[in-house]
């Protein structure tokens, strides 16, 4: 039994040290001192070993046990640490590796013009309506004082959709949809797409006007350029100088175009290429609203007077960024939109 016993324990000690991983070290522990392992078997033959020979036996047997038992633990021990280590090895990050540099995106400059004005005239009072892009012809034409006929629809480049049905050719006849379902005072920009038969390298087919208009009592001339000098002061500089130039535009009476002065050449350049040696820019349209337009929306002329005034943002954003070509606002192109 003696030499059964020292046999098993080579065995274990040589299984111990060929284990290499945790569970081929918890296998051996259970092939040898588990409850069918070889060493508890070898127990169960106690019974056959001679009483007097019993206590030296199991003492060698204990022995044996206690030493399998402190391998096993120092065996775990390195395996868990070389485990530790490897997989530190492995998973180790190289700190001083340079970083890849994620661009950010930008806004689309029309987006950032937009965003610009409706900022601008948020912080005067007024509100933000949208409205449908496809319009009737009452609210694009009749109502804005264009009646069927006019010479003034000439200078639309109308896109019809048929049926009495246009594809807007301004941002105004929001103003009438705007007064036919709600009362004065009102303080209103509309910013959004328009669309002309009509295209070189400042016009687009499609392109984006922000409208915007003011009805009250008593609202006069002064603050029509009161207020559109503010803006333009707001949006091209506080020195900027405002001209306000008498125009003709059916749903307004009288109506201006205003113009700033170049921001390039400050008039000095008569060969300046974004005023043409003017000296001006023109920026936008605007007007006090013809009594006539009130009618159509059921206000009273003698009681509620107002402004109205368009503008191109294209327009804007092509001379603010000296854009020579409009297409390249539409054209997705990254190497022209990341200068934004
Ligand atoms: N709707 C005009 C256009 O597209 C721009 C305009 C001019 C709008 C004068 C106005 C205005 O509200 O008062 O050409």
């Amino acid at each position: 039994m003696k030499e059964q016993l020292e046999q098993i324990r080579e065995a274990a000690l040589a299984a111990l040290a060929a284990a290499k991983t945790e569970e081929q070290l918890e296998q051996a522990r259970v092939s040898f001192l588990g409850r069918k392992g070889e060493l508890t078997l070898v127990v169960r033959q106690m019974r056959d070993v001679p009483p007097e020979e019993r206590p030296a036996m199991g003492a060698v047997l204990n022995q044996i046990k206690d030493e399998l038992e402190t391998r096993i633990a120092q065996a775990l021990r390195s395996v868990r640490a070389a485990e530790r280590s490897r997989r530190a090895a492995e998973e180790r990050v190289d700190i001083t590796l340079p970083g890849r540099r994620r661009r950010r995106g930008t806004l689309h400059p029309l987006t950032q013009v937009f965003n610009e004005l409706v900022d601008v005239f948020g912080s005067l009072g007024f509100s933000v309506v949208e409205g449908p892009d496809v319009e009737d012809d009452y609210h694009n034409f009749e109502a804005l004082n264009i009646p069927r006929d006019h010479p003034a629809r000439d200078m639309q480049d109308t896109l019809f959709v048929g049926d009495g049905l246009v594809l807007r050719t301004h941002t105004s006849p929001v103003q009438i949809r705007v007064m036919e379902s709600q009362q004065p005072p009102l303080r209103v920009v509309v910013p959004g797409a328009a669309y002309r038969h009509d295209y070189d390298v400042t016009h687009s087919p499609m392109f984006h006007q922000i409208e915007g208009f003011l009805v009250d009592r008593r609202v006069t001339f002064a603050d029509l350029k009161g207020v559109l000098t503010l803006a333009l002061q707001r949006l091209f500089g506080s020195d900027t100088r405002v001209r306000f130039r008498p125009a003709f535009f059916p749903f307004t009476e009288p109506s201006a175009e205003v113009d700033i002065a170049c921001f390039q050449c400050g008039g000095d350049d008569s060969a300046c290429r974004l005023c043409k040696g003017t000296g001006w820019m023109e920026i936008l349209g605007s007007g006090l609203i013809d009594p006539n337009v009130f009618r159509f929306v059921g206000y009273d002329p003698e009681a509620v007077s107002g402004f109205a005034f368009g503008m191109g943002i294209e327009r804007v954003a092509m001379l603010k960024y000296e854009i020579n070509d409009i297409r390249l606002l539409y054209g997705s192109d990254l190497r022209f939109l990341r200068q934004f």
